[in-house]
C-alpha cells in the first residue's frame, strides 16, 4: 500500500476514534444534564402545586384543592397527581420529609420520571403530589444528537480525507516516486541529471543529499576509470618488457636462423653477378633468393609480430595452432639448449587474443628449457579436459569444458619455499640479467583476463604448468 494512502487511513481512523468519544461523552453528559433538569423542575412544581394546594385546602375544602391539582394537571405536559397519605409513596416520601425521583420504565420499555413530593395539609391531613413525565423527547435528543454526531464525523472525515490524501500524494507520493526513479538511475550509472525538489522538507533535503552523493560518484567514478587506465597502460608497459626480453633471449637463436637463407642470397647472387650461373641457372638461382628472402621476412616478421605492441583484440582461434606458433619462434633456443620440443594434441577452439597467448606459451617454455639445464624432452599438450575451477575464477565451483595447454618438462622442479611466490611480478631465482621475475606474473594476468587459471605441478625434477582457457568448441 502507498505510503500517501497509509497516512490517510491513520490519520481517518484517528479522527473518528477521536470524535466518537468525544460524541459519546457529550451524549452522556447532556442525559445526566437534562435528568438532573427534569428533576429539578418537577420539585419546583410539585412544591408550587402543593403549597397552592395546601392554602385552598384549608380554606375552601379538599375537593377544590383537588381541583387545584387537576387544573395542574391539565396545563403541563406533566402528569400531576394526589396521591393520600395512604399510598406507599407518599407514606415513604412524608416520613423522610424529603422528595424522591426516580427513573421507571414502562411494561413496553418507554422511559419515565416520576418525583413525589409530600405535602402536610393540617395535623390530621398529609399525602404527597406526584408527577411524572415521559423521557421520550430524551430518547429523541440522544437518537439526534447521535445522527448530528454521525454527519459531523463522515462530513469531517470525507473533508479531512480527500485533503490529507491530496497532500500526501503531492508532498510525499510525488517526491517519493521522483526519488525512487533518481535511486534506479543511479543503479543503472546514470549520475548526471540531479533531481530537483521544490520543497524545504526531509524529503527535499534527501533529493540535495542524493545530488551531492551523485556529483561525488562521478568524481569517484572518474577517479577510478582513471586509475584503471593507469592501471592497464602499466600492465600493458609490463608486457611488453617482457615480450622485449623475451624477444632478447630468442635474438642469437633468431639471428642463427637469418644466417643460412643469408648465407645462400649472397651466394647465389655472387653466382649471378660473376656470370658463374648461365641461361636457366640465372632464373633458378634468382627464385631460391626469393625462397630466401622469403623464409627471412617471415622470420622477422614473426619476432616483430610478436614484439609489436597492440591492444587486445580476441577472436575464436585454434589454440593448437597458436601454440605450433610459439613453439616456431622458440625452436631455434631449444635446440642451442639441448632441448627437443614435441606439440601433441589437435584443433582446439577458443575465444584468445593469440598474440597474448603466444606470450603465455614462450614464458613458460622458455621457463621450461631454462629449468633443463642439460637438455632433455618439452612437451606441450593441448587438449580439452573437464575441471572445476579456483574459486577467485568461479564462486559457484562448476565442473566444466576447458581447452589445457599443458607444458611439461623435464626440468629440476621447483621447491616448495618458492611455489608460493612464482606468481609474483619481479620474483626470480634467476641471476641478475638471467630474469627479471615478470614471466610467470605476465602469463597469470593474460589468462585471468581471459576468465581461465593456470595450475602447476612440481616435483624434484620435471615440472607441468597448465594453462586453462574457457573453451569455444572443439572440432
Ligand atoms: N618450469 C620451471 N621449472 C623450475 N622453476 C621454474 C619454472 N618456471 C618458473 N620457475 C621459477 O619461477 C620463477 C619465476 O619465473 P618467471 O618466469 O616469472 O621469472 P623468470 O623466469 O625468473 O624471469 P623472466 O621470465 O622475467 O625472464 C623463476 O625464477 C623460477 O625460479
Ligand atoms: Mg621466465
Amino acid at each position: 500500500m502507498k505510503l500517501a494512502y497509509k497516512l490517510t487511513l491513520a490519520f481517518i481512523a484517528g479522527t473518528c476514534l477521536i470524535l466518537s468519544v468525544n460524541a459519546v461523552r457529550r451524549v452522556q453528559r447532556e442525559i445526566a444534564l437534562f435528568e438532573r433538569y427534569v428533576s429539578r423542575e418537577h420539585r419546583v412544581i410539585g412544591r408550587t402545586v402543593g403549597a397552592a394546594a395546601v392554602a385552598v385546602w384549608r380554606t375552601e375544602g379538599r375537593e377544590r384543592a383537588m381541583q387545584v391539582i387537576r387544573d395542574a394537571d391539565q396545563q403541563h405536559e406533566i402528569q400531576i397527581r394526589w396521591l393520600d397519605g395512604s399510598d406507599a409513596d407518599a407514606t415513604v416520601a412524608l416520613s423522610s420529609g424529603q422528595s424522591s425521583s426516580t427513573l421507571l420504565t414502562g411494561p413496553h420499555g418507554e422511559r419515565f420520571r416520576k418525583t413525589v413530593v409530600p405535602v402536610r395539609v393540617d395535623a390530621g391531613h398529609a399525602g404527597a403530589i406526584e408527577l411524572s413525565e415521559s423521557l421520550d423527547e430524551e430518547g429523541r435528543y440522544i437518537e439526534k444528537t447521535i445522527l448530528d454526531t454521525f454527519a459531523t464525523t463522515v462530513t469531517l472525515v470525507a473533508v479531512c480525507g480527500i485533503l490529507a490524501m491530496a497532500l500526501g500524494v503531492w508532498l510525499v507520493g510525488r517526491p517519493m516516486r521522483r526519488l525512487v526513479e533518481k535511486a534506479r538511475r543511479v543503479g543503472e550509472g546514470d549520475f548526471n541529471t540531479p533531481l530537483e525538489l521544490r520543497q524545504h522538507d526531509e524529503l527535499g533535503v534527501l533529493a540535495t543529499e542524493m545530488n551531492a552523493m551523485c556529483e561525488r560518484l562521478v568524481v569517484a567514478t572518474d577517479r577510478a576509470d582513471a586509475e584503471a587506465e593507469a592501471r592497464i597502460a602499466t600492465l600493458e608497459q609490463l608486457r611488453h618488457a617482457d615480450r622485449l626480453t623475451t624477444v632478447g633471449k630468442l635474438a642469437s637463436g633468431i639471428a642463427h636462423e637469418l644466417g643460412t637463407p643469408l648465407n645462400v642470397v649472397s651466394g647465389r647472387a655472387r653466382m649471378i653477378i660473376t656470370g658463374e650461373a648461365e641461361g636457366q641457372e640465372v632464373v633458378e638461382s634468382a627464385e631460391v633468393i626469393v625462397s630466401a628472402s622469403r623464409r627471412m621476412t617471415t622470420i622477422i616478421r614473426q619476432l616483430l609480430d610478436f614484439a609489436r605492441r597492440r591492444g587486445p583484440q580476441k577472436a575464436e582461434e585454434d589454440v593448437h595452432d597458436v601454440v605450433r606458433r610459439a613453439l616456431s619462434l622458440v625452436g631455434h633456443l631449444m635446440e642451442k639448449r639441448g632441448v627437443s620440443l614435441e606439440l601433441v594434441g589437435g584443433t582446439a577452439l577458443a575465444e584468445i587474443d593469440t598474440t597474448q597467448i603466444e606470450q603465455v606459451v614462450t614464458n613458460l617454455v622458455v621457463n621450461g628449457a631454462q629449468a633443463m639445464v642439460s637438455g632433455g624432452l618439452l612437451t606441450v599438450v593441448v587438449r580439452q579436459v573437464s575441471a572445476i575451477a579456483p574459486p577467485d575464477v568461479d564462486r559457484v565451483g562448476a565442473r566444466r569444458q576447458w581447452v589445457a595447454i599443458a607444458v611439461v618438462d623435464q626440468g629440476r622442479g621447483i621447491p616448495a619455499e618458492d611455489l608460493s611466490h612464482i606468481f609474483e611480478p619481479f620474483y626470480t631465482t634467476k641471476g641478475v640479467g638471467e630474469g627479471t621475475g615478470l614471466g610467470l606474473s605476465v602469463a597469470y594476468g593474460i589468462v585471468q583476463e581471459h576468465g581461465g587459471f593456470i595450475t602447476v605441478e612440481s616435483q624434484t625434477r620435471g615440472t607441468t604448468f597448465t594453462v586453462h582457457l574457457p573453451t569455444g568448441g572443439q572440432s
